[in-house]
């Protein structure tokens, strides 16, 4: 059996620099034709020049005639300037700005402390049309890691929204069916992208019977009801909801061992595990609609023209993949996946 599709893009990728980036962004460009480019950089992609040299880093990478286009965002900041937003929106190659909450996740110390201080920054981003990219989770110490999410909506969430009416926001990487829920029936322009992770896995997955560390990212796997929430959402053809991985490679050291952090690496095999998972739905025919036109839809910008086709027919994935001077191990490592990219 085999499937034909838009060519699709990546609304969440984490692409990390230099050496290790050229190892890891051929994945990408092989099934991907844009991406939304992560900005957690150290130090973070925080201007528009930042992030005009760091997607030239990034042109320069790719293989030949790859064909790949990186969307570049920006680092929200306490110091980040609506002449700053300005200066994005008019370089034609700033597609979001990612807010982080200060301490969220990895790279996130320069993330924002007090999202009230920003609003004469949201207010241009709405005037300009920039959407805001959110890592929705609240860094309180006081709230359980796995309510975090929840809390987010309820504290910050809900007010943005209703404070930024016509600000296009992006619910990034919903891991719970509070987040469905608010994202599907709050009004104004709302997007979400959902990763492979948390539509295979729960969190039974990553501890019960051993930890796996590979299977940690942030937001952390939460129970299985939400990942049934999240597989509905990904099926339903709604627009809202639309494919980012999230791939967030590291090396294979920091992730196997006492206190590994967080992120799993998809981009080998992303489209082709989606693949499973909507067939495992009946719903192979909703996959376009959410790995191609959703995001493009919703980002205001051109649908691809060219195509991709998947082949079922098992492959293994390789134990790690070179990572600059490291490795890094890939999601399913050494396991089985049952659908292919072919080229015809
Ligand atoms: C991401 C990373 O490693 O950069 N990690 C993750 O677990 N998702 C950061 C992020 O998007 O939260
Ligand atoms: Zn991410």
């Amino acid at each position: 059996m085999k499937i034909t599709l838009t060519k699709p893009d990546d609304w969440h990728l984490h692409l990390r620099d230099d050496e290790a980036m050229a190892s890891v962004v051929g994945h990408t460009a092989e099934r991907f034709a844009r991406a939304i480019v992560m900005p957690n950089l150290k130090p973070p992609v925080a201007n528009t020049q930042l992030s005009a040299e760091y997607r030239q880093r990034i042109l320069s990478a790719l293989p030949e005639n790859s064909g790949f286009t990186p969307l570049m965002t920006l680092y929200m900041t306490d110091r980040l300037t609506s002449e700053e937003v300005i200066r994005a929106k008019q370089s034609g190659f700033v597609h979001g700005i990612k807010l982080y909450p200060a301490g969220a996740t990895t790279n996130s110390d320069a993330g924002v402390t007090d999202i009230r201080k920003l609003y004469p920054v949201l207010e241009t981003m709405q005037r300009e049309s920039m959407p805001l990219l959110v890592h929705a989770e609240v860094t309180d110490p006081e709230i359980d890691i796995f309510d975090r999410e929840r809390v987010f909506i309820d504290r910050y969430m809900a007010m943005l929204r209703a404070d930024f009416p016509e600000l296009s926001i992006v619910f990034e990487h919903v891991t719970t069916r509070d987040a469905v829920d608010f994202v599907r029936e709050s009004n104004g322009p709302n997007g979400a992208t959902i990763t492979v992770q948390h539509l295979m896995f729960n969190r039974n997955h990553m501890l019960a019977g051993g930890i796996r560390p590979h299977y940690y990212c942030l937001p952390i796997l939460k129970r299985e009801t939400h990942q049934e929430a999240l597989i509905k959402a990904a099926t339903s053809g709604n627009p809202r909801f639309f494919l980012g991985t999230d791939s967030a490679p590291h090396p294979q050291h920091a992730k196997e061992c006492a206190c590994g952090c967080a992120g799993c690496y998809t981009a080998h095999a992303a489209i082709e595990l989606y693949a499973e998972i909507f067939e495992a739905e009946n719903a192979l025919d909703k996959l376009e609609g959410f790995a191609s036109h959703h995001g493009p839809d919703f980002y205001g910008m051109p649908r691809n023209t060219e195509q991709i086709t998947l082949q079922k027919r098992d492959w293994q994935v390789a134990d790690s993949y070179r990572f600059g001077n490291d490795r890094v191990v890939p999601l399913k490592a050494g396991q089985t996946v049952h659908w292919q990219l072919i080229n015809e």
